[in-house]
């Protein structure tokens, strides 16, 4: 039970030369052991969430008042950090069609958006009497998730006919102190749950932010948080020039440094598919960056991109073997399928069946990772393998767990705060700014000047 990692074939040189070689690792050691030690000083609180039972058994608990409701919708309200966790692991983990509500334990739905004709059909279809919701904001003051709560709050109220009703329908988890959520529950006894102090959004899924949704679908919650405590004393435990994170992020920094900054996040196994999205969110707002630690203008940061193999193959492939050589891929890959798929064998003497007959599905999807692994090196385009044995708990919480290491510390080599999210937090606030929130109407004055501002070119066809 392990993740396994190949890095060689990021040692491919591109056409014009740039690459990078074994001997950068030993050249570049002091500064992933400066990356390494800073993290081990920081220690961030989110490094240590599998250890200890407390938020594990208060979510099973919560789950287990939640099903006595006798709901047949979960839903979770939140967005980015709050949300991209918890429905990675339902993908990876619960019944492949768990949101179609055909199983034994609610559908769980994540809504992450303020699209109007999505959660509305959404919430026509639902029954109010058997759904209960989650709202999930840690800073209390994301207005996609106020929005939301708003609206399924009032959903509730007039489903259930009354505010009290809705009122148990809900548990909110959001920070322990502070924050619009967490003044709603004190004020009106909302059941809550903790995002643990110095937890950030996209770091969260395995606190409370992710566990509750998985108890409500019957993950293994125990294996997962077990899954993460493995791989993290084996990263704590290995000399650096074995640890895995570390290499994974030196590998990409100097990729990075050296003119690959597209970092492709290939996933072969459709359940895998919103593990990658987790990803792309993790690598990216944690490590694009305007400012260095030292406060210097760097606008750095990779560009992930996140693609599902072999589907992917048909609409992407194309141009990661024959398009600008700046892309390095992680291929993830799963070393047994849950189940396995033999083809039949009735059309033996056409061509186009015969070498198919008798072979699985299983072989397929691996000859399918290693063509494209083939094509990519022969065109000299970087790309490692990152592999979980089987697609179970125990494995996505090893998963989580490396890349959330391997993440901090590509932020540490590359100068920046991989914790921090100042983008976001811009965008944040032009948003309320424009919905007309107090306090911002100097910042709504300005967007619209910067708006009045632009050359019009605007066209219809
Ligand atoms: O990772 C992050 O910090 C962000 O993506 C947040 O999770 C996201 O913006 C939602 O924030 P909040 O949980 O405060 O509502």
């Amino acid at each position: 039970m392990a993740l396994h990692l190949d890095l060689s074939g990021l040692f491919t040189v591109a056409p014009d030369g740039r690459g990078i070689t074994p001997e950068d690792l030993p050249a570049n050691a002091p500064r992933a052991a400066a990356a390494r030690g800073l993290l081990e000083e920081q220690e961030p609180a989110w490094r240590r969430l599998h250890a200890g039972s407390e938020h594990r058994e208060a979510c099973a608990r919560r789950a287990a008042e939640i099903l006595e409701q006798g709901v047949d919708t979960f839903l979770v309200l939140g967005i980015g950090g709050s949300a991209l966790g918890a429905r990675a692991m339902l993908a990876a983990l619960a019944p492949v069609y768990q949101d179609w509500g055909a199983g034994e334990r609610p559908r769980v739905l994540v809504l992450d958006s303020v699209d109007p004709d999505w959660l509305g059909e959404v919430l026509e279809r639902l029954d109010p009497a058997r759904t209960h919701a989650n709202v999930i904001s840690k800073s209390g003051g994301t207005i996609e998730t106020s929005a939301q709560f708003l609206l399924v709050h009032d959903w509730l109220c007039r489903g259930l006919g009354s505010a009290e009703a809705a009122r148990q329908r809900f548990t909110v988890t959001t920070d322990p102190e502070s924050g619009a959520f967490r003044a709603l529950c004190e004020a009106q006894g909302f059941a809550s749950l903790p995002v643990p102090p110095g937890v950030g959004g996209r770091f969260s899924v395995l606190s409370p932010v992710g566990l509750l949704a998985a108890e409500v679908a019957g993950l293994d919650t125990t294996s997962l948080l077990e899954g993460a405590a493995r791989t993290d004393s084996r990263l704590r435990e290995a000399a650096p020039e074995e640890d895995a994170a570390l290499l994974y992020a030196l590998t990409h920094v100097l990729l990075l440094e050296r003119g690959f900054p597209v970092h492709v996040h290939f996933a072969y196994g459709h359940r895998m598919r919103f593990l990658a999205d987790w990803y792309q969110q993790l690598w990216a707002e944690s490590l694009g960056k305007r400012l260095d630690r030292e406060g210097r203008v760097v606008h750095t940061g990779p560009t992930p991109v996140r693609a599902v193999g072999p589907t992917d193959q048909h609409s992407q492939v194309q141009l990661y073997v024959e398009g600008p050589a700046d892309k390095v891929f992680t291929f993830l890959k799963l070393g047994r399928f849950g189940r396995s798929l033999e083809l039949p064998e009735p059309f033996a003497d056409s061509p186009a069946f015969r070498h198919l007959g008798g072979r699985s599905l299983n072989e397929l999807m691996e000859a399918e990772r290693q063509g494209t692994e083939y094509a990519l090196l022969e065109a000299g385009r970087p790309s490692c393998v990152l592999e979980m044995c089987r697609l179970d708990a125990f494995h996505v919480g090893q998963y989580f767990q490396f890349l959330e290491v391997a993440t901090a510390l590509a932020g540490h080599l590359m100068g920046i705060d991989p914790f921090d999210q100042p983008g976001v937090e811009a965008g944040k606030k032009a948003a309320l700014a424009l919905m007309g929130c107090s306090g911002f109407e100097e910042l709504a004055e300005r967007i619209r000047e910067r708006r009045g501002e632009r050359p019009s070119l605007v066209l219809s066809c």
